[in-house]
């Protein structure tokens, strides 16, 4: 059997409200097929616009075999391109950030302009045409100062997304923002173990004692069902949403995105050890410091928290069957003076200290499903509705995308 119908088989038999089978953990067969059927096709969270501040300033990422670089052009527009020289295909940036004035190829010096257009190579001779040789763009997009791409021909809908989205993102000012910091971290673990354990606080409690001081671990609020919203949440929505904030929870029909504002413990008002606010120039305009976290996720990249004083992005990148990136960073008003405003230790140390203990949970979870004892195990129904939601998104999108007639069509 070929790796796309073993898939299939695997999916088709799955328990319903079980943790899956080891091969979607492990197998390299379907860790390729989450790259092309999911991670090539969807659209991506890749970094906050502010993470390029002027013109020629340029970030690289990698999905799978494809090298990215994601660049501001004169225009101000930021732009995606393949890291692939159209002459005999060297990389063209190698760092993970800078700034060109062009993009200038090291091996033969093609040069190109900041929009990809091919400005100038050495002795190609007078039938050479320049213009059929410009970087291949890839689709990009900034939502409310937070730059999506896609790496499809055809990019799916992505205005259902942003029409939803930009609402609540715009209040917290993130197109004036600047990176405090950023920590980037590779756990031990498949990227859906990176999200399964995203999707539930069932662990906050025996492993997150900083962040504990904070975030509530109650279902209601971590969960993911809509309706029955308990009375003390639907008055934060209500004053909320009376305020001008958009608040209420909202999940897509397809389950690959929601947002919701929730409320923090009582007093507390941003991710700090003490639950007062880090920075004191605030990023944005909540209208009260107790508004808690708007909560957002977009599968297969991104949650993000965003607070009254600043915002938290995490961007989640495959590497290997078993091997995660994982990109956090902490996004200040422009105008915040480190040391003055905010103490970068103070602002940091919650979420640096939680995703250090995420990483230890997915890496043991990792290591205990490579057994050949493991057997998917049932979800809680009162605590893992989020990781429920998660993998039923998962198999639905990659078992729609392996359907026979889809394939034989395309
Ligand atoms: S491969 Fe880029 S200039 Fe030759
Ligand atoms: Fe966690």
């Amino acid at each position: 059997m070929n790796a796309e119908a073993n898939t299939r088989d695997l999916l088709s038999r799955r328990k319903p409200g079980f943790s899956l089978e080891q091969a979607f953990y492990s197998d390299p067969d379907i860790f390729s097929l989450d790259i092309q059927e999911i991670f090539c096709r969807d659209w991506l969270y890749a970094i906050p616009a502010c993470a390029l501040p002027k013109t020629g300033s340029y970030v690289t990422h990698r999905i799978g075999a494809y090298g990215i670089v994601i660049i501001r052009g004169q225009d101000g527009v930021i732009r995606a391109f393949h890291n692939t020289c159209r002459h005999r295909g060297s990389i063209i940036c190698k760092a993970a950030s800078g700034h060109v004035p062009k993009l200038v190829c090291p091996y033969h010096q093609w040069t190109y302009e900041l929009d990809g257009k091919l400005l100038w190579a050495r002795d190609m001779g007078p039938d050479f045409d320049a213009s059929k040789y410009g970087l291949k763009p890839i689709h990009c997009r900034e939502l409310a100062g937070l730059v999506y791409i896609c790496l499809a021909d055809q990019a799916p809908d992505f205005d259902a997304f942003a029409a939803l989205a930009e609402p609540y993102l715009a209040p917290h000012g993130l197109s004036d923002a600047k990176i405090a910091y950023q920590s980037t971290i590779v756990e031990e673990g498949n990227w859906k173990l990176v999200w399964e354990n995203n999707r539930e606080c069932y662990h906050c409690g025996g492993n997150h004692p900083a962040l504990c001081r904070t975030f509530p671990d109650d279902p209601a609020v971590t969960g993911v069902e809509e309706g029955d919203t308990p009375p003390a949440l639907a008055a934060h929505f209500d004053r909320c949403e009376n305020a001008n904030l958009p608040s209420r929870f909202h999940i897509d029909a397809a389950g690959q995105y929601r947002l919701a504002r929730m409320p923090l413990k009582v007093g507390a008002k941003s991710y700090t050890m003490s639950g007062d606010i880090a920075v004191r120039r605030r990023l944005g305009r909540v209208p009260f410091d107790d508004a808690g976290s708007l909560l957002k996720f977009h599968y297969p990249t991104t949650w993000n928290h965003f607070l009254p004083d600043h915002s938290i992005t995490f961007r989640v990148t495959p590497i290997g069957p078993q091997q995660t990136e994982v990109q956090t960073t902490w996004l200040v008003h422009k105008d915040a003076v480190e040391g003055v405003d905010y103490d970068l230790e103070k602002l940091t140390e919650v979420w640096v200290a939680t995703n250090d203990e995420d990483r230890r949970v997915v890496e043991d979870n990792q290591i205990g499903i490579n057994s050949p004892s493991y057997e998917p195990g049932p979800y809680s129904s009162i605590q893992e509705t989020g990781v429920n939601q998660f993998v039923n998104w998962y198999c639905n999108t990659l078992g729609s995308r392996l359907d026979p007639v889809r394939l034989a069509a395309e």
